[in-house]
């Protein structure tokens, strides 16, 4: 029987800001091979230095992917913000979406973080939660 479907949220730092974009494209790859492997989804925030992200899966495959993500040299200063049950995925398509900076996006996180920064390690959980699904689509205007 598979554990209950589960949304992991968390922040970090890049221990190394703005990284090549052969640097991420080739994490994002590894990434989108095993999640697809695990059943887990979700999306990865990141605007230079500060990311978060949003996976969603069966409880312990997350469990397990969160452990090792925690440890993983390339970050540092790793939050856990939020850790709730799920009903329906908010990225069913994205084994690893991929959201850099952009103007769309820092009006998305503007209009849910209440700030012009993105930090989220100072964001309590809730906001952060309420912004998922509009992550979806950043193109669209902020409500
Ligand atoms: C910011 C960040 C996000 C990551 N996200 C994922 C992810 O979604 N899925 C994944 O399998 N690994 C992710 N990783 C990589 C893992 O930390 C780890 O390197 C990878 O799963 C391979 O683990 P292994 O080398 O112990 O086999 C991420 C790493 C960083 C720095």
């Amino acid at each position: 029987m598979t554990t209950p479907l589960t949304q992991l949220i968390y922040c970090s730092e890049l221990a190394t800001p703005a990284p090549s974009p052969r640097a991420v494209d080739q994490l994002l790859e590894r990434c989108r091979a095993r999640n697809a492997a695990a059943g887990i989804t979700g999306v990865l925030v990141v605007d230079g230095v500060h990311v978060l992200q949003v996976l969603e899966g069966p409880r312990d495959a997350l469990t397990e992917l969160f452990v090792r993500i925690s440890t993983d040299a390339r970050h540092r200063n790793v939050q856990l913000i939020s850790v709730s049950d799920l009903d329906v995925r908010s990225f069913p398509d994205w084994a690893l979406g991929y959201l850099p900076q952009t103007a769309s996006l820092g009006a998305v996180l503007r209009t849910y973080l209440g700030c012009r920064d993105f930090d989220p390690a100072v964001v309590p959980a809730s906001r952060l939660r309420a912004m998922v699904p509009h992550l979806l689509a950043p193109n669209e205007p902020a409500a």
